[in-house]
């Protein structure tokens, strides 16, 4: 040990504390154990208090039950094993896909489908780019779209009627994970899933509780409510609820003002 005679009294107390503490194992590993869970205190504590971690954005709200259905079969395809949804602010990216993901975008979305695998591109802004023809043709034989794609076939979506038991299950479901479905919704959710698909039916008040609803039929066959009418609707939605540009500039504002 160095010589601390000529150190002043209060620093020779100093390091003989710490002396003791070193050379004791279990006090050592107790006053770690304080000081780490000070540190994790300060990050966890507030997480219990704030309702949301994400900055909410103008535009964003729940699927629609056809969307949703939609949604399901894309999962159940295993969609997300070549495609993500999750646009980088890289150039590049942003250059081929549009205005990078914002965090309030997915904030519904369970599972969530973003990822780095892509076998074809990404797919968070797919929606309004192709019409719903050759979503269906792509989806049916993707090799006459894109004579080197190495996407499968998905035709029998279009010859399998869509099956959804229990809709508001499925919403209530999601209502208790935090998407934010009114008991209205849930009690309309099966109405609402053929009404979207159906130009012809009384879609009631569906475009009002979903802004930005596209109703129509959307496999080309309007006699059926098929897996395709549902899967459809759901590349058609994605990236369409939020003004990109406009929560861009909102944002920019927000930094600007420093908060
Ligand atoms: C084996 C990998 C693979 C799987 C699985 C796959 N895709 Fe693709 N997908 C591709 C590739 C490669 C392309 C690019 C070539 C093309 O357009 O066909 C593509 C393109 C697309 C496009 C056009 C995107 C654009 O911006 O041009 C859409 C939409 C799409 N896929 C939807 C789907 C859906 C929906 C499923 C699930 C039912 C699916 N894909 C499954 C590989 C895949």
């Amino acid at each position: 040990m160095n010589n601390l005679s000529n150190e002043p009294a209060d620093v020779r107390a100093t390091v003989k504390g710490h002396a003791r503490l070193e050379r004791n194992v279990t006090l050592l590993g107790l006053a770690s154990l304080v000081v780490v869970a000070i540190g994790g205190i300060v990050e966890i504590a507030p997480l219990f208090w704030i309702h949301n971690t994400i900055e909410e954005v103008e535009g964003v709200r729940p699927y629609t039950p056809l969307e949703q259905a939609g949604r399901d079969i894309y999962v159940r395809e295993g969609c997300y094993s070549c495609h993500s949804q999750m646009i980088r602010p890289f150039r590049d990216e942003v250059e081929r896909y549009g205005h990078y993901s914002l965090a309030a975008e997915s904030m519904y979305d369970h599972p969530f489908q973003w990822g780095s695998k892509r076998t074809g591109p990404d797919l968070a802004r797919v929606g309004g780019r192709y019409s719903d023809e050759w979503h269906v043709q792509h989806l049916v034989d993707p090799q006459s779209v894109v004579p080197e794609s190495v996407m499968p076939q998905y035709g029998f979506l279009a010859d399998t009627d869509l099956q959804v038991p229990d809709m508001a299950a499925n919403l209530k479901a999601l209502r208790a994970v935090g998407v934010p479905y009114s008991d209205k919704d849930i009690e309309l959710a099966m109405t609402d899933l053929t009404a979207q698909a159906d130009p012809e039916a009384d879609s009631g008040d569906l475009a009002e509780r979903y802004p930005k609803t596209q109703i129509r039929d959307f496999d080309g066959n309007p006699s059926r409510l098929t897996e395709m009418d549902a899967l459809v609707a759901y590349l058609q939605v994605l990236g369409t609820m939020v003004d990109v540009n406009a929560a861009a500039a909102q944002e920019d504002l927000a930094k600007e003002k420093g908060r």
